[in-house]
C-alpha cells in the first residue's frame, strides 16, 4: 500500500497533513527518511514519525455504546452515522457489525474483520445477544414462557411473519424493566416480539454479543478498543 494510506490509516493525519510531514523530512522508512508518499509499504514495513514507531493495525475492534439518533450504516447522506462519531479514526474500511435501530442504544462492535463479522451475524451460529428494555406495559405473567417457548411472530409493517427461536425473559426490577435475550437478529425484532404479546417498547439498550459485553465506563456515544481477550474470545466463540 502508499505509504500515506498507511498512516492515513493508522490516523496519523489526513492525507494532506501527511504529505506536509513527509515533505518536512519526519517520516522514515527502513531507517531512510521517506521523500514520496506513494512510496509502496507493507503492514510490516518499519515506520518512523519524528523517531516515533508506528505499527501497521491490520485489524481493528472497536466497542461502542450507541447514542440515539444515530443510523448504524457507514454513511448516510442525511443521517448522522455510527462512524461519524470516530473522527479520530480514519482507516475508511470499518463498519458495524449488524444494526442498532436509530432509537436503539448500547453495544455496537465496530471493525474491519469481515470474516469475523459474518460469523457473528450468521444465522446459523446462534449467537446470543441481550437487550435491556423498558416496556410500556408490566410483563404478563405468561410472557417469559411464551418467549421460551418460541414466539409466533405476525407479518406486519417490518416484515413477514416468522417462529421466533426460544428466548429468554428476565424482569429487572420493575415489571416494565426486562432483560432479553436472543439467538437471532431479524429486523426490529424485540420490539416485533413485545408487540406479539400485546406491549410495546419504549426503550431498547443492548448490554451483550456473544462474549462480548458493553463497558458500563462507557458513556454514550463513546467507544473504546477491544481488549486482546475481548478478541480472542469472540473468534473461539465463533470458530
Ligand atoms: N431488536 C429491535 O427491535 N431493535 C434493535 O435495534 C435490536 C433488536
Amino acid at each position: 500500500m502508499r505509504l500515506d494510506r498507511y498512516m492515513a490509516d493508522m490516523s496519523i493525519g489526513t492525507r494532506k497533513e501527511i504529505g506536509t510531514m513527509i515533505r518536512k523530512g519526519r517520516v522514515t522508512v527502513n531507517g531512510t527518511t521517506a521523500k514520496d508518499a506513494a512510496m509502496q509499504v507493507s503492514p510490516d514495513t518499519p515506520v518512523f514519525v519524528d523517531g516515533t514507531p508506528i505499527p501497521y493495525e491490520e485489524w481493528t475492534y472497536l466497542m461502542m455504546n450507541k447514542p440515539c439518533g444515530v443510523i448504524s450504516a457507514t454513511e448516510d447522506p442525511r443521517q448522522k452515522t455510527v462512524l461519524d462519531l470516530l473522527p479520530k479514526i480514519r482507516r475508511k474500511d470499518l463498519f458495524p457489525v449488524g444494526r442498532l435501530d436509530i432509537d436503539t442504544t448500547g453495544l455496537l462492535l465496530i471493525t474491519n474483520d469481515g470474516a469475523l463479522s459474518h460469523r457473528l451475524l450468521s444465522p446459523k451460529r446462534h449467537v446470543d445477544k441481550t437487550y435491556e428494555a423498558v416496556l410500556e406495559k408490566p410483563v404478563g405473567p405468561d410472557d417469559p414462557a411464551a418467549f421460551a417457548a418460541g414466539l409466533l411472530i405476525p407479518k406486519d409493517a417490518d416484515g413477514d411473519g416468522f417462529t421466533a427461536l426460544p428466548a429468554k425473559l428476565v424482569e429487572g426490577d420493575s415489571p416494565k424493566h426486562v432483560f432479553v435475550t436472543i439467538r437471532e437478529g431479524k429486523y426490529h425484532q424485540v420490539k416485533r416480539m413485545f408487540a406479539a404479546r400485546g406491549n410495546k417498547v419504549l426503550s431498547l439498550k443492548r448490554l451483550t454479543m456473544g462474549s462480548l459485553s458493553l463497558d458500563p465506563e462507557l458513556h454514550e456515544g463513546e467507544y473504546r478498543r477491544l481488549t486482546g481477550a475481548e478478541i480472542k474470545a469472540l473468534k473461539e466463540e465463533t470458530l
